[in-house]
C-alpha cells in the first residue's frame, strides 16, 4: 500500500510540475497508458486471492480516478495559460491609422505620364509603337536618314561617340528617335503607321538641355499620304494632349536632311502672368518639326518612291511634358528627388486614356 501511496504522491508531483500539456500528456501515457505504471497494478489483481483483489482493486481504481481528475485540472490550467499567453503577445492596436499601400504613395514620373498619354492619343488613331536601341550605328542614325558624309547637320547633332572597333566602325547613342524610321521601314511593309517614342542622347547641358532627353518620332507610309494628313493628325494630338477644344497651329519653313519639305510647327498660346496657357492668346510656342519623308530616305530603306510616300515629325516628350505641366527646369525631371515627384508625379492607378481623361 505504501507503494501505492508514494505513486501517487510522486504522479501528483508530476502533474503540478508539468509546464505545458505536452509535458502533462507524457505523464499520463506514464501512468495511465497501456504499459503506464496504474495499468501495471490494475494488471496484477488477475493473480490476487478474491479477498485481497477486493481490497487492492478499490485502492487502485481510487488512485487511478484522483489521478485522472488532476490530470483534467491541470489540463485546463495550462490551456487557458497559454490562451493567455496568445492573447497578450498577439495583441493588435485596432486604432491605429492603416499603413497607406505602395500604389497609393507611389507616383508616376511626369515623363512616364506624358509617354502614356501620347501612346493612348496615336493608338486611338490607330498607331503601333516601334522602339530601336539606343546605342546606334552611324548609318541608321545618319547616313540613311540622308545626312551626307562631313554634313554640318552632323556636327549639330553634338554627338556622343563610341571608340571606334577594330573594323574602324563607330557606334553612338542614338542623336533622336529618327533611326526607328529607318528600322521600321526596312522591317515592315507599308502601310505603317507609328510613333517610336524614347531616349535620346547629345552632349548638351544647361536649363532646357540635358545629355539624356526624350523624344517621340512619328511616322506614317503609304501610297497617298500627303501633308494634310500630317496637319490634321498633328491639330488632333495638340488638342487631345493639351485638353483643349481647337488650337491654331502655324506650320513654318525649316530644314531636316531625311525630310523635303520640312517645317517646325509652333501652338498657339497665352504667356501672360507668368503662365503658359494654350488654346487662347498671341503667343506662339515651337513643340516641333516635321516635314514629307524625303524619297532619299524612302529609297535607302528598301521601298520605291515613285510607289510610297508618307510624312514624319519629331517632338521633344520633356518639352511638352514641362509645357503641359508648368515644369520650369527640365534637370528636376532627372534629379530623382522625391519631394518633387511626390509634387509633380502622378497616381499609379489613374491611367491615361482619351475616354477617362488623360491627366485627371
Ligand atoms: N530628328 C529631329 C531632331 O531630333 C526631329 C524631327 C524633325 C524628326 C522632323 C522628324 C521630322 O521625323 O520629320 O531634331
Amino acid at each position: 500500500m505504501t507503494d501505492l501511496t508514494t505513486l501517487e504522491t510522486d504522479l501528483m508531483a508530476q502533474i503540478a510540475a508539468s509546464a505545458d500539456e505536452a509535458a502533462l500528456e507524457a505523464v499520463r501515457v506514464a501512468a495511465l497508458g497501456k504499459k503506464g505504471s496504474i495499468s501495471a497494478l490494475l494488471a496484477t489483481l488477475g493473480q490476487m486471492a478474491p479477498e485481497e483483489r477486493k481490497t487492492a482493486g478499490a485502492a487502485i481504481n481510487q488512485v487511478k480516478d484522483r489521478v485522472t481528475e488532476a490530470l483534467t485540472t491541470r489540463r485546463d490550467v495550462l490551456k487557458a495559460a497559454a490562451l493567455d499567453a496568445r492573447l497578450a503577445a498577439e495583441t493588435i492596436d485596432v486604432t491605429l491609422p492603416v499603413r497607406e499601400s505602395p500604389t497609393e504613395t507611389g507616383r508616376i514620373h511626369p515623363i512616364s505620364q506624358v509617354m502614356d498619354e501620347l501612346t493612348a492619343i496615336f493608338a486611338d488613331m490607330g498607331f503601333a509603337i516601334a522602339e530601336g536601341p539606343d546605342i546606334e550605328t552611324d548609318d541608321y542614325n545618319f547616313t540613311r536618314l540622308n545626312f551626307p558624309e562631313g554634313h554640318p547637320a552632323r556636327e549639330m547633332h553634338d554627338t556622343f561617340f563610341f571608340n571606334p572597333k577594330a573594323d574602324g566602325e563607330r557606334l553612338l547613342l542614338r542623336t533622336h528617335t529618327s533611326p526607328v524610321q529607318v528600322r521600321t521601314m526596312l522591317s515592315k511593309k507599308p502601310p505603317i503607321r507609328v510613333i517610336c517614342p524614347g531616349r535620346t542622347y547629345r552632349c548638351d547641358s544647361d536649363q532646357t538641355h540635358t545629355p539624356m532627353f526624350h523624344q517621340v518620332e512619328g511616322l506614317v507610309i503609304d501610297k497617298g499620304s500627303h501633308i494634310g494628313h500630317l496637319k490634321w493628325i498633328l491639330e488632333e494630338f495638340c488638342k487631345a494632349f493639351f485638353e483643349v477644344d481647337s488650337v491654331k497651329m502655324r506650320f513654318r519653313p525649316s530644314f531636316f536632311p531625311f525630310t523635303e519639305p520640312s517645317m517646325e510647327v509652333d501652338i498657339q498660346c497665352n504667356r501672360q502672368g507668368g503662365e503658359v496657357r494654350f488654346g487662347e492668346g498671341e503667343d506662339w510656342l515651337e513643340i516641333l518639326g516635321c516635314g514629307m519623308v524625303h524619297p532619299n530616305v524612302i529609297r535607302n530603306c528598301g521601298l520605291d518612291p515613285d510607289i510610297y510616300q508618307g510624312f514624319a515629325w519629331g517632338m521633344g516628350i520633356d518639352r511638352i511634358a514641362m509645357l503641359k505641366y508648368g515644369i520650369n527646369d527640365l534637370r528636376q525631371f532627372f534629379e530623382a528627388d522625391v519631394r518633387w515627384l511626390s509634387h509633380y508625379g502622378f497616381r499609379p492607378l489613374d491611367l491615361p486614356t482619351l475616354a477617362g481623361g488623360l491627366s485627371s
